[in-house]
Formats: structure tokens, C-alpha cells, sequence
């Protein structure tokens, strides 16, 4: 049976049951709601004009995090409490310190960017411990000003926790008048979020659209074997595109966001076994304990926002040939669990793209999850993403090398590229070049001819065939740059922070 969907919006339930599935956060807000402060700047998830902070009960404690309504549709938010910038100013008219900080600092001019700016930084506010200008650069990794320039706002971030914390914090407004404290405010609004759980997931239809949201892996596994036509959705953070920019009608929508355990992450003999409705910022804080090297490519995988919404199964399953996560997970010798109903396969992540945008995922499966091996002793791994911009964007070309230099000879290489096939691919030939071999420069000098011959990369608006080709030989070379004649290889996660090596 149908049923509505639930959310606290700045504090008050609401209740919607006639708005079409694949309705934006943000076109809800602003059309449903007439919350306008929410902006619409490039309506995929690039500029963060549309930032929105939700809170979600994770165990004991509330996760508040930024969200661009952007490419968030309307029912994912079904259970969560949702604030946007209208409920940051008190009753009385009094600015939340993170708007004071803005006005103090001149932060603002024409104030098309500032509510997004204003909910990433209330959401920086909102976790836990000072912000180090490091994680004030991530959090606003997302978020795009045309006219103020961001030294103004950067200073922003940091005076902020210099004013007066608000006394309590009670959805939209606060009050200065010896109301509870935020702790006990929290505490209220955790209740009233676990008084939204639905252990059975949610089932909702409006407009001739439907949104099926199972509460297990196993539940959504039956569904999609029982609908092999519906739309899968997990994070939205490339489906909801297909909605705002090629208005597509996306028909039934079953979610995966609701299957708790679909998003576990786990270890065992057999490695790591990431769930793949884990979000990308769990999956990549999971890989950063035993792979530090990738670090950076993860932090310059899009935005905070985009990292939390959007999930590991999402970027593997979605296929793109400029995926960052699939180059380095093929060259970690990663495998894709898929299901079913109740039937499970295992395939390599190499052979799990068969062509531009297309799987090998029959109609009806699900991606379950992602399991990367062990790390085998004297693993030499690095990863590079090379884009037009440092942060949020989109990769021109991605390498990642994970080789085994036993006694002066490289014993194994295994090579993930990305941007320069059809699909994620694996370096096979130049693997081959490399295996057996001397570590040398001399040697990686050859392999990186072989390797900017492997693949026949095109021409778009992100670089040049050409430049992929040469970008990627250079890659192999810096390999050797990087590492030196006696590469540092690591036996353990620590010995990489010992030498410097985990950046
Ligand atoms: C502003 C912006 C910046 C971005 N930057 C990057 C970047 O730097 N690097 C990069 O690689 N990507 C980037 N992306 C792309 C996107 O964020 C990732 O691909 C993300 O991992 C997708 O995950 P999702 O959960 O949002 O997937 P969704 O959009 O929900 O789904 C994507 C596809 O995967 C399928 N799918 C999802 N889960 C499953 C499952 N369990 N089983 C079967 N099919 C499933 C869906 O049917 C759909 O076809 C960016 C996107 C945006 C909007
Ligand atoms: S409108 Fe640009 S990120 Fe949403
Ligand atoms: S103040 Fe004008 S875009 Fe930022």
C-alpha cells in the first residue's frame, strides 16, 4: 500500500503524498514550500548554491550533513530532518554565528552562492572539534562564488567559532532566552527521528511514478527481480541528473538507500567487503586504512556533499569510462559480488564493464558489493587523478599502479586507467612490459611507451587524444620519480605514515 513520505523540514513534520518521485529537494523547497533562500545555480550538484544540511540518526548519536537539493529527489529524504538556510536566523531576528561570521567578514556580495555557502559551513559548525583550514577547504570544495572571492569567506569559516555558540537550537530559529541547550535539542530531535523509522522501507506512489525503498539487501533484491524494469537509485548523484538535465521520465524507482545492511562494510579473510550502498566517504575512509597512497584521489573525487550522497556500488555500477573509484579498484584485483533474488555471482571488476556505459549486470541484479583483496606485502601503489582543476572535477585521465618490487625486479604490476577507453580498463600489455623486469628507469621509461600506446583514447572537451596518451606515459614515468630507485614499499599501513609516503 502506498504511503506518504515523512520528514521534519526546519523542524516540523511534514507529510507529502502528492508530489511525483523523482521531484528534486530543491524544486520541492522552492515550488512546493516557497523556501526560496535555497538557490538553483547549475542544477547538478557542480556549484552548491542549492546546499541544504540534513541530519540523520546514525547509532546513538545525529549525522548532520550537506546535501545538494539540488540532485537529491524527494523521497531519499523521507525519515531525515531537513534545514535550510531560513532556519538558522533566531525568532528574535539574531544571526547564527555562522551568518555573523559572513557579515563580519564580508563574505557576501551579490548573494547568489551565500545560503550554500552559509549551510556548508553550518554543517562544518554542526560536527564535532575546530576546523583546521584543511577541512575548511573540503567543505567548501563544493560550493562556487563568481563575485566575492573566498579569502572573505575563508575567514568566515574561521571566526565563526569565535562568537557565541547559540543557547539551544530549535529548528527554525533559536532562542537567547535560557532555553535547553543544543545537546538537549539533539537529543529531542532524535527521538522525533526514530519515531520516523519504518523498519518495512517505504512504498510510495504520486503523478504515475513509484518509489520502492526496501529495508534490506534481501528485500531489495526481490524487488528488483521482481521489477527488472524498474530504475535503480542509489545516491542520485548521477540519476538525478538524468531528471534535471535530459528531463527524463525515470517510471518506478527502487531505492537502495533505505537497505541498512546493503551499506556494511566489512573485514575477512577475503578483504574488504564494501556493501555497495556504502557512501563513497565511508567506502573511501575504509580504503584510506589500508591503502593511504589513494588518499588524494579521494579527497579530489567531487565535493562533500557528492561523497556522502553518493555511494561506491553507484560510481562502480554507473560505468563511467571517467569513473575515478574503478581505476584503483581494478588495480587492487577488486571483484564485484552481484545478486539475484537470492543468487550470487562474482565477477573481476575488469570484466564487469563491457562497453561505453554498459555492464554486465543482467536485468533484475543488483550490485551487492565490492570486495578488494588483502594487501599483499611490498605493495608499491600510487593513484593520480589529472583534471583541468584541482578540486570537483572530472578526471581527464586516472592512473593507478599497484606493483610488488621484490629484490630489484618488479614481480607483479597490475594497471587501472581511466578516461582514455570506453570503459574503466585494466593496462594488460603494459603489466606485461613491466613483470619480470629490472626496477629501473630505464624499464618504466619503455613501459610508459607501451602504455601511452595501449589504449586509443578520443578527443572531448576535457582534453586532447593526444594529451591522454602522453599524460598517461607520464603518469608511469612520475611512478619512478615518485618512489626513487629503492621504493619505500610498505609491509604495514604504518610504515607508510613512517616514511611520508600516505599523503
Ligand atoms: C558534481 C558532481 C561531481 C562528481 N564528481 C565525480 C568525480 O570526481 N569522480 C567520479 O568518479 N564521479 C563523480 N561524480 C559522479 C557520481 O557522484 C558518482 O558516480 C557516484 O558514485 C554515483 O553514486 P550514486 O549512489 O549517486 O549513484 P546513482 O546516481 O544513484 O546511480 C548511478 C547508477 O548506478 C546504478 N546503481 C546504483 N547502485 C546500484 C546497485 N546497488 N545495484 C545496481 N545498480 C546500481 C543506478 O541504477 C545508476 O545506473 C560526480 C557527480 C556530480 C554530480
Ligand atoms: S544548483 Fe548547483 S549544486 Fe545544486
Ligand atoms: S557573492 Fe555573488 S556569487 Fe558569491
Amino acid at each position: 500500500m502506498a504511503e506518504p513520505i515523512r520528514l521534519l523540514l526546519n523542524g516540523a513534520l511534514v507529510t507529502v503524498d502528492d508530489v511525483a518521485p523523482q521531484t528534486t529537494l530543491l524544486a520541492w523547497l522552492r515550488e512546493c514550500r516557497r523556501l526560496t533562500g535555497t538557490k538553483e545555480g547549475c542544477a547538478e550538484g557542480d556549484c552548491g548554491a542549492c546546499t541544504v544540511v540534513v541530519a540523520r540518526r546514525d547509532g546513538a548519536r545525529l549525522a548532520w550533513r550537506p546535501l545538494n537539493a539540488c540532485i537529491a529527489l524527494l523521497p531519499s529524504l523521507d525519515g531525515t530532518a531537513v534545514f535550510t538556510v531560513e532556519s538558522l536566523r533566531a525568532a528574535d531576528g539574531t544571526l547564527h554565528p555562522v551568518q555573523q561570521a559572513m557579515v563580519d567578514c564580508h563574505g557576501s556580495q551579490c548573494g547568489f552562492c551565500t545560503p550554500g555557502f552559509v549551510m556548508s559551513l553550518f554543517a562544518l559548525y554542526k560536527q564535532a572539534g575546530a576546523a583546521t583550514r584543511e577541512d575548511v577547504d573540503v567543505a567548501l570544495a563544493g560550493n562556487l562564488c563568481r563575485c566575492t572571492g573566498y579569502r572573505p569567506i575563508l575567514d568566515a569559516a574561521q571566526r565563526m567559532r569565535e562568537l557565541p555558540a547559540p543557547d539551544g537550537w530549535r529548528g527554525p530559529g533559536r532562542a537567547r532566552d535560557g532555553s535547553p541547550p543544543a545537546a538537549a535539542d539533539e537529543e529531542r530531535l532524535a527521538q522525533q527521528l526514530a519515531a520516523l523509522a519504518r523498519p518495512d522501507g517505504l512504498d510510495y506512489a504520486a503523478a504515475g511514478q513509484r518509489w520502492i525503498a526496501p529495508a534490506s539487501e534481501e528485500a531489495l533484491a526481490a524487488a528488483c527481480a521482481a521489477h527488472p524494469e524498474a530504475q535503480v537509485v542509489a545516491g542520485a548523484t548521477d540519476v538525478a541528473l538524468w531528471v534535471t538535465k535530459q528531463h527524463r521520465d525515470l517510471g518506478t524507482l527502487i531505492a537502495t538507500t533505505a537497505a541498512a545492511d546493503l551499506a556494511r562494510i566489512g573485514r575477512g579473510p577475503e578483504g574488504l567487503a564494501i556493501g555497495a550502498g556504502a557512501s563513497l566517504a565511508d567506502a573511501f575512509a575504509a580504503l584510506d586504512e589500508t591503502f593511504p597512497e589513494l588518499r588524494e584521489a579521494w579527497f579530489r573525487f567531487a565535493s562533500v556533499p557528492i561523497r556522502t550522497a553518493g555511494t561506491l556500488g553507484g560510481n562502480v555500477a554507473n560505468g563511467s569510462p571517467i569513473g575515478d573509484s574503478m581505476p584503483a579498484l581494478i588495480a587492487l584485483a577488486a571483484q564485484v559480488v552481484l545478486r539475484h533474488g537470492a543468487t550470487t555471482r562474482a565477477l573481476a571488476l575488469e570484466d564487469f564493464h563491457v562497453g561505453y556505459r554498459r555492464t554486465a549486470r543482467a536485468p533484475g541484479e543488483i550490485l551487492a558489493r565490492i570486495v578488494v583483496p588483502p594487501r599483499p606485502p611490498g605493495l608499491l601503489l600510487r593513484a593520480w587523478k589529472v583534471g583541468k582543476r584541482y578540486d570537483q572535477d572530472i578526471s581527464s585521465v586516472f592512473a593507478c599502479f599497484a606493483l610488488r618490487v621484490e629484490d630489484g625486479r618488479i614481480a607483479h604490476a597490475r594497471i587501472g586507467c581511466g578516461g582514455v577507453a570506453p570503459v574503466p580498463a585494466r593496462a594488460r600489455r603494459t603489466e606485461e612490459a613491466l613483470a619480470g623486469r629490472p626496477w629501473s628507469e630505464a624499464t618504466l621509461a619503455q613501459a610508459a611507451g607501451v602504455l601511452e600506446r595501449e589504449f586509443a583514447p578520443i578527443d572531448d572537451m576535457r582534453a586532447s587524444a593526444g594529451y591522454r596518451r602522453r599524460v598517461l606515459g607520464n603518469l608511469l614515468r612520475r611512478l619512478w620519480l615518485d618512489a626513487g630507485a629503492s621504493p619505500r614499499v610498505a609491509t604495514r599501513v604504518g610504515d607508510l605514515a613512517a616514511t611520508g609516503e600516505a599523503r
